[in-house]
């Protein structure tokens, strides 16, 4: 096992440090769990979860291989234990999951938990918002593709009004779940446009839009690397019109970069796991609905954590195994990207929540 105190070996934890940090073996700490509460999603983003293969017979998890809420709770309580900071609920769409505000109530219980978070495509938000800040939820994300019908219900394929979504975001402001984040993937050929419409809307709030290169998670996208907008052009559409400059991160391991506008506006964020992989900083674990925790997004296969809660486990016992999974972790599959690699077996971003 390897550990180091915070401020000697390990210096570099920002703001979330812990006296007592378990590394992997490239020295990364555990500081961030994705938990995702369901595999089902009422949206059919192309990029995610494409009709062809999420059609009407795809066959979801049955209930009962789905942790119950206080498995998860259990997971993310030892996680803690272990240096998890950042908790975020994410799914498949987590809104879907019936009562998870009991969910959240139970998580903002726990000591030790600075960020906790949710990511949904907000089809559900505007009603939910207020039950889920009263829980305990502190922000949100929203994922939002275009600010034009046409464009996003050609992205969501399933007729999916725009207009639900600024609701929810409102919403959620008003709640205290702000400041809103927005995470927009960037297809090529799709909803480039898009860029400078979402820039332009949100410049000058305190929503900061995200842009999302497109990934070859899973195997049912049909990703080309000729799809992918990259970062750089991103950055470089937004600046020709209204110029940028950097910003340094706020604490390691977080993905985004981030830009500042000149004159006041405000900032936008880019996320470049395609074009510049960040495996080095990744302090990320993922738990699936149906209880395996993945150590890398691009991960083959996960570690079957719900066998052993249904095996009677201690809580000893569960912080062993968490312990044992990530000091073993040597994952950095986006700086290995190669074309071979491109079509290796991976897990859907819906079933691990991305
Ligand atoms: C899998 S979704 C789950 C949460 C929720 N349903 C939502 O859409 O926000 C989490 C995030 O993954 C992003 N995502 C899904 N497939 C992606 C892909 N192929 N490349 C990049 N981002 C992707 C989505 O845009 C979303 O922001
Ligand atoms: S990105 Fe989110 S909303 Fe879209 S299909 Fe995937 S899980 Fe559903």
């Amino acid at each position: 096992m390897v550990v180091a105190r915070a401020g000697n070996a390990c210096h570099d934890l920002g703001p979330m440090s812990t006296p007592l940090t378990v590394l992997d073996t490239l020295g990364r700490p555990m500081r961030d769990l994705r938990v995702s509460v369901t595999d089902r999603c009422n949206f059919r983003c192309t990029y995610c979860m494409p009709k062809e293969v999420f059609g009407p017979d795809h066959a979801f998890l049955p209930r009962a291989e789905i942790l119950a809420f206080e498995e998860i709770e259990r997971v993310v309580r030892a996680s803690v234990a272990l240096g998890v900071r950042k908790v975020r609920l994410t799914g498949g769409e987590p809104l879907v999951r019936r009562n998870l505000e009991a969910l959240v109530a139970m998580l903002a219980a726990i000591d030790g938990i600075e960020d906790l978070t949710l990511t949904t495509n907000a089809s559900l938000l505007a009603t939910k918002a207020q039950a889920l800040a009263d829980a305990g939820l502190q922000r949100v994300t929203v994922s939002l593709d275009a600010l034009d019908d046409e464009t996003f219900m050609r992205m969501n394929d399933v007729g999916f009004g725009v207009s639900r979504v600024l609701d929810g975001i409102a919403a959620a402001g008003e709640a205290g779940l702000g400041p809103v984040k927005i995470n927009t993937v960037v297809r090529r050929g799709l909803n480039e446009h898009a860029v400078l419409d979402l820039a332009e809307r949100f410049r000058g709030t305190d929503t900061t839009v995200r842009f999302i290169e497109y990934m070859d998670v899973g195997h049912s996208n049909g990703w080309r690397m000729d799809d992918v907008m990259p970062a750089a052009d991103v950055i470089a559409a937004i600046d020709a019109r209204w110029p940028l400059e950097p910003i340094e991160s706020a604490y390691r391991g977080e993905v985004a970069q981030r830009w500042r506008y000149l004159d006041g506006g405000g900032e936008v964020g880019v996320i470049t796991s395609v074009t510049q992989p960040f495996c080095g900083d990744c302090t990320r674990a993922r738990l699936s609905a149906d209880g395996q925790l993945f150590t890398c997004l691009f991960a083959t296969s996960g570690h079957d954590v719900r066998a052993l809660l249904r095996s009677g486990v201690t809580d000893d016992g569960l912080a062993d195994a968490l312990r044992a999974i990530w000091t073993g972790r040597s994952d950095r599959y986006s700086e290995l990207r190669t074309l071979e690699t491109v079509d290796l077996p991976k897990v859907e971003m819906s079933f691990i929540g991305g």
